[in-house]
């Protein structure tokens, strides 16, 4: 019997072979997209390797060139560098174009395609994770932000029947609904809360250190599912008052781990090992 050069669950020895991946930011030693994608190459045997690169956004484009000539086979890309990456591509996916963003990019030959999966995978977890479909149901987004605009983008192509945005900045809720909405979403107050299915949490409030909620506790309900995009720490006050109500919640790991997977199943090709990816997470 031939020896498969690996046992799967372990990483693979790095050999002239292996193919190399990994995440741009700036800072990015926090990240956790190296455990994540190094645990799913070890689930599945391949011989594939994730490393996390510091780079400064003046160096952005000499990195990008640099990973044509390397041979990087993919790259998640994190803050400040969304933005910036989609002149320096080849070509963009129609999310990435239309978010005007980039999270991840693809080399295939010397060409590197800029994608955009962040709102996916946050939908992709409130399917898979909290069991709840969008397709019928009335969302609030809290925010207009970067992380704002790939979930309203998404959630508007999910057959939700209304999305409202509410942001401390009503103008920059207008004009997100208005660019990102799909002709579905509008701007809004937290009065629309009263008949919403579910809530997203899109704001930066409750993040860290900050004890704060987005939204009076009085304003959430029982038959609605809140979800914040926070996952440190794992249980915001919103999410904490959510529960208090009697509402279903779903914080940020589900969509960490959903987008990952995702981003993995692009680069390699094959079926993503999301138990392995959320053990990774959840350690
Ligand atoms: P990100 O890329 O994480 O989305 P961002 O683009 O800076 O970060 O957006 C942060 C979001 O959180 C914005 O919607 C912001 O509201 P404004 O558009 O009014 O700035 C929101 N936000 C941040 N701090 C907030 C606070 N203290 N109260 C309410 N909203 C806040």
């Amino acid at each position: 019997m031939p020896q498969h050069p690996q046992s799967m669950g372990q990483p693979a020895p790095l050999s002239g072979l292996t193919q190399l991946a990994g995440v741009i930011g700036h800072p990015v030693r926090h990240s956790l997209s190296p455990a994540i994608h190094n645990a799913a190459y070890a689930a599945t045997g391949l011989d594939w390797a994730y490393l996390a690169f510091d780079v400064a956004p003046e160096r952005l484009a000499a990195a990008l060139d640099g990973a044509r000539a390397l041979g990087i086979s993919g790259l998640s890309v994190t803050m400040p560098h969304k933005e910036a990456c989609v002149a320096l591509v080849d070509r963009l996916t129609p999310s990435a174009e239309r978010l005007g963003a980039v999270n991840c990019i693809k080399r295939v030959g010397d060409e590197l395609i800029g994608g955009n999966n962040d709102g996916d995978g946050l939908v992709a977890a409130i399917r898979s994770d909290a069991g709840v479909e969008l397709a019928g149901k009335r969302v609030v987004i809290l925010g207009a932000g970067g992380a704002a605009r790939s979930v309203i983008d998404a959630v508007a192509r999910s057959g939700a029947t209304s999305v409202t945005i509410v942001n401390r900045t009503i103008e920059k809720a207008v004009i997100a609904a208005d660019r990102y909405g799909n002709g579905l979403a509008g701007a809004g107050t937290l009065d629309s809360l009263d008949g919403a299915d579910v809530l997203i949490n899109a704001t930066s409030v409750g993040m860290g250190d900050d004890p704060a909620s987005p939204v009076p506790a009085a304003l959430l309900h029982p038959e609605m599912l809140v979800v914040d995009l926070i996952y440190a720490p794992r249980q915001t006050q919103l999410l904490a008052d959510a529960a208090a109500a009697g509402a279903a919640t779903l914080n940020g790991v589900g969509m960490l781990v959903h987008l990952s997977a995702d981003v993995f199943r692009w680069f390699t090709g094959i079926d993503a090992p999301i138990s392995a990816m959320r053990a990774v997470v959840d350690a």
